[in-house]
């Protein structure tokens, strides 16, 4: 590996015959591309995705979610997995051996935000495995607007926030092949048939039309609106797993013969095409049921409250399905919140020489510990939301742009190792995008994101 300069980019330590072992890297293409999707694939997908959807221009809300992902989210994804093939490196280590010292500082923040987004993430992950058991169990509340309101915050919660951080810990302790890969190789098929099933099955409930109709009536009046630009890139970011360097770090476990520009294009088409599916599992439920009073005013709404009335209301079969998806709930945020506690934990690793498990350990009780507030109080899970999964996100995606477009050396000739010839030739459309257009784009949706916190914060007024 040369860089600009003709000297060879930093390696990690430990590949450079210093005491430890050498960077652990993924058993199988296949293995990578499932880790990187699981960690795309999450609560994200399942549950903000087709909210955001319905309430924001139906049909025409998804063709402006796809072209984002083309030329916003696809071209960052990429900006991520060059740097971290190329450094073979965490974010703190990766940042600062492609770009210099002033630029650590980046990959402190990517390390920040992974950190307080998997403190609430893991809050409501543990919500959704306390459903799950609940419904094992008893079966679907009868009244499942009061039974959310006894279970979202208080000792519960935080009980659950913490085995969902434990059992995370754990994977993440196993190491690269046999932790993550091995969750990824085993959970991700399971989520996409289940999906797929309900999906399958919704289509021959009554009412089901209904419920296309209300997830994509387009409405292209809505997309005039310049904050449903900043939602959908937000969540394209969100979505993607993007601005915090979880790609990244994946990408720095790959040998380096692969097409990552296909392996990318594969990893943004899955994650969109389960998001859609979501859509299409959710709405002809709520729809069988009419139940479209109950989606209410926030995503939640969709989730935690219409949802298990439709299945109570739906019997044995209902209760079955149910269970079903939230397994498939719980799956995809399992996976990720493994890449966002990678993160912090392989960033540990290689800044303080940590071993694996001294760092998760460490990592893992500490982030359980922050989540306490959010799984005691919903008013800071939403600022937590507000600041690290959209604030945060936004700024650090933006930033990572502006490096690899103006700053990184290298970076075209990275992802041309091992690529086909048509993404070649498409290398120097890449370097625009993250040059000309993502940075602008970016710069509006994260002015948007602040306003929203600020007023999340109630610091502003509506
Ligand atoms: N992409 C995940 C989801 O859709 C969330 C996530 C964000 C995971 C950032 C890792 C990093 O739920």
């Amino acid at each position: 590996m040369i860089s600009h300069k003709g000297q060879p980019l930093l390696q990690p330590e430990t590949d450079s015959g210093e005491p430890g072992p050498p960077r652990e890297v993924w058993g199988s293409k296949l293995g990578f591309v499932l880790a990187a999707v699981g960690s795309a694939v999450g609560l994200g997908n399942m549950w903000r995705f087709p909210y955001i959807a319905a309430d924001s221009g139906g049909a025409a809300f998804v063709v402006l979610y796809i072209l984002l992902l083309l030329f916003i989210g696809l071209p960052v994804l990429l900006a991520e997995l060059a740097i971290g093939r190329s450094t073979r490196l965490s974010p703190i280590g990766a940042l600062r051996a492609s770009g210099g010292k002033r630029w650590a500082p980046l990959g402190m923040l990517f390390v920040a935000t992974g950190f307080l987004i998997l403190a609430y993430y893991s809050v409501i992950a543990g919500w959704t495995v306390r459903y799950a058991i609940d419904a094992l169990v008893t079966g679907f509340p009868a009244d499942p607007g009061a039974r959310f309101g006894e279970i979202a915050s208080g000792g519960g919660a935080v009980f659950f926030h913490l085995l969902f951080v434990g059992i995370t810990a754990l994977i993440v302790m196993g190491g690269v092949k046999k932790g993550i890969e091995r969750a990824a190789v085993i959970l991700m098929p399971t989520l996409i048939l289940i999906l797929l099933g309900i999906a399958i099955w919704a289509a021959t409930l009554d009412g089901c039309r209904e419920g296309y109709a209300f997830y994509l009536r387009p409405s292209v009046d809505d997309l005039l609106n310049p904050s449903i630009l900043a939602r959908a890139a937000g969540q394209a970011f969100f979505s993607l797993s993007l601005g915090m360097g979880a790609m990244l770090t994946y990408a720095s476990y790959l040998s380096r013969r692969e097409d990552i520009n296909g392996e990318a294009c594969v990893i943004a088409g899955a994650d969109f095409g389960i998001a859609f599916v979501a859509g299409l599992a959710i709405f002809p439920i709520i729809a069988a049921l009419s139940l479209f009073g109950d989606v209410g005013e926030s995503t939640i709404g969709a989730l935690f409250i219409a949802l298990p009335t439709a299945f109570e209301a739906m019997g044995g079969v209902g209760r079955a399905v149910g269970i079903l998806f939230l397994v498939a709930l719980v799956v995809g945020a399992l996976t990720s919140a493994i890449s966002l506690l990678e993160v912090v934990t392989s960033s540990v690793m290689d800044e303080l020489k940590a071993s694996r498990r001294k760092a998760a350990l460490l990592t893992g009780g500490a982030i359980a510990l922050i989540g306490i507030l959010p799984a005691l109080s919903l008013g800071a899970l939403d600022i937590m939301d507000h600041l690290a999964g959209d604030v945060f996100l936004v700024f650090g995606a933006l930033l990572l742009a502006l490096f690899v477009g103006w700053r990184m050396k290298g970076a075209t000739d990275e992802l041309s190792v091992g690529s086909r010839p048509i993404f070649v030739r498409l290398l120097p459309l890449w370097r625009f995008l993250l040059r000309f257009v993502i940075p602008p784009v970016l710069l509006i949706v994260f002015f948007t994101s602040v306003m929203a916190a600020l007023k999340a914060l109630g610091i502003m007024a509506d």
